[in-house]
């Protein structure tokens, strides 16, 4: 992919790390460490390009909240006229709760219990994304129960070849768990056609995350507008083509989406088919919008390896020691030079890493580190790990910012546990 139209919110100014208007040491210095912060305007423009990179066609834009669900991002999202694509009752909630129109929300998820299925009727989000035929029977009672008709999507396992960055993110090949197996379509679609109490208004799919080549999504809508034609020469009523999430952020030396091709590539054939499309980004839209600040406590040589131990570490970002992801960390305030080190964080245990084997700006106990492209699957995939409080977040927007999450207390950490015990019988 190509094109590079999107700017990096951090800059220098005065040899110092700055998030649009606003200094990373003046977060620090009044939000303490550790502490994520966002770029308002990072958000906004990665909407606005992706909105108008798909205008040939009707679409609509639904942010996944599973990227980061927290409330301040949701508002400027929701603000610019994104939608929301949720995977759980949390997050269900957490949508209506940041004011999303129950027709602007889309509900997905592999594993969907009962009541969730049902919160979704009653919510009457615009789409219940099905996974299975077990799905779709629970749905279909919940939906007779309740007396209404409910709107899904199938969503398919478009069972393409996928290269991703690591097998964990991994999900629309042959044998992941996610959606309905390629050969089951026709049968479980024919059952969702002749039930009175189900409209199938879809087709979705998700062929993976950080996809840096557009080839599996043209296999992907390839394969899913096959289907579709199938279903609509059956009489189906469709109306969306979900294309799913999956555009790329850029971690180390990775190039940004050329939109303009993801565009040519699904856009003539929903088109085609008469449909509207939707999309599912997450990490696209909020990724490069985020920085961890972290403050190094310790410098420690042992074994021949250079460690930097901060007060950040898989607590607070996962990705390194869950998928090997590469973060770039760099000082705010450099001193001039680097030195080959490993970046790692307070947690008893080996794999609490944020780089390993890196050449990083040399930096002293007391000096700030921003590790970078942290705003996807960073805070909401944060731990409370060796009973660490969460770090709050940080939305700065042009010379302003704001904590749209405070830090957690240690308070917070023991509120549900019992204190005297209700003992029941057995
Ligand atoms: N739609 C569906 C059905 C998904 O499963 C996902 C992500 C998305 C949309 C959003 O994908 P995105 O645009 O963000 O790639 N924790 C991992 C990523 C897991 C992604 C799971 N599904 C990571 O940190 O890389």
């Amino acid at each position: 992919m190509g094109a590079r139209v999107l700017a990096n919110p951090y800059t220098r100014r005065d040899g110092a790390l700055w998030c649009e208007g606003v200094s990373l040491e003046a977060i620090a210095e009044s939000a303490g460490t550790p502490a994520y912060v966002y770029s308002a305007h990072a958000l906004r423009e990665r909407f606005r390009a992706l909105d108008a990179a798909l205008a040939g066609v009707p679409h609509r834009i639904h942010y996944s909240l599973k990227a980061n669900s927290s409330r301040g991002l949701l508002d400027v999202l929701r603000a610019e006229g994104c939608r929301a694509d949720v995977v759980s009752g949390g997050e269900l909630m957490r949508a209506q709760r940041a004011g999303f129109a129950p027709e602007h929300i889309i509900f997905g998820g592999v594993g969907k219990r009962r009541d969730e299925i049902r919160a979704g009727l009653v919510a009457q989000v615009l789409l219940l994304n099905v996974e299975s035929a077990a799905e779709l029977e629970i749905v279909e009672t919940e939906a007779q129960a309740m007396g209404v008709r409910a709107r899904i999507a199938l969503r398919v396992n478009p069972e393409v070849h996928v290269a991703n960055a690591h097998e964990f993110i991994a999900t629309g090949s042959r044998g992941h768990k996610f959606g309905i197996p390629w050969g089951d379509v026709p049968a479980i679609a024919a059952r969702a056609l002749a039930s009175p109490h189900i409209e199938l208004a879809g087709l979705d799919m998700h062929v993976g995350s950080q996809l840096l080549s557009l080839a599996p999504y043209r296999d992907g809508v390839e394969r899913l507008a096959e289907l579709a034609r199938g279903l609509q020469a059956q009489g189906a009523p469709l109306r969306f083509f979900d294309a799913g999430g999956g555009l790329p952020a850029r971690y180390d030396t990775e190039e940004a989406p050329d939109l303009g091709l993801f565009a040519e590539t699904i856009v003539p054939v929903v088109q085609a088919l008469g449909l509207e499309l939707i999309v599912e980004p997450g990490r696209f839209v909020v990724a490069e919008s985020g920085a961890l600040l972290t403050r190094v406590l310790y410098r420690k040589l042992t074994g021949g390896t250079d460690f930097m131990i901060c007060d950040a570490g898989m607590s607070e970002l996962l990705r390194p020691s869950h998928y090997d992801a590469f973060h770039a960390v760099e000082a705010v305030r450099p001193r001039g030079g680097s030195s080959l080190v490993d970046v790692v964080g307070p947690i008893c245990e080996t794999g609490d890493f944020i780089a390993r084997d890196r050449l990083v700006d040399d930096a002293v106990p007391g000096d700030l580190l921003a590790v970078h492209t942290t705003g996807a699957y960073g805070y909401a995939m944060a731990l409370t790990y060796n009973t660490r409080p969460r770090a709050p977040e940080v939305l700065v927007d042009g010379s302003r910012w704001a904590e749209i999450t405070r830090r957690e207390s240690l308070a917070d950490l023991v509120r549900l546990e019992a204190e005297t015990l209700e003992w029941k019988e057995a």
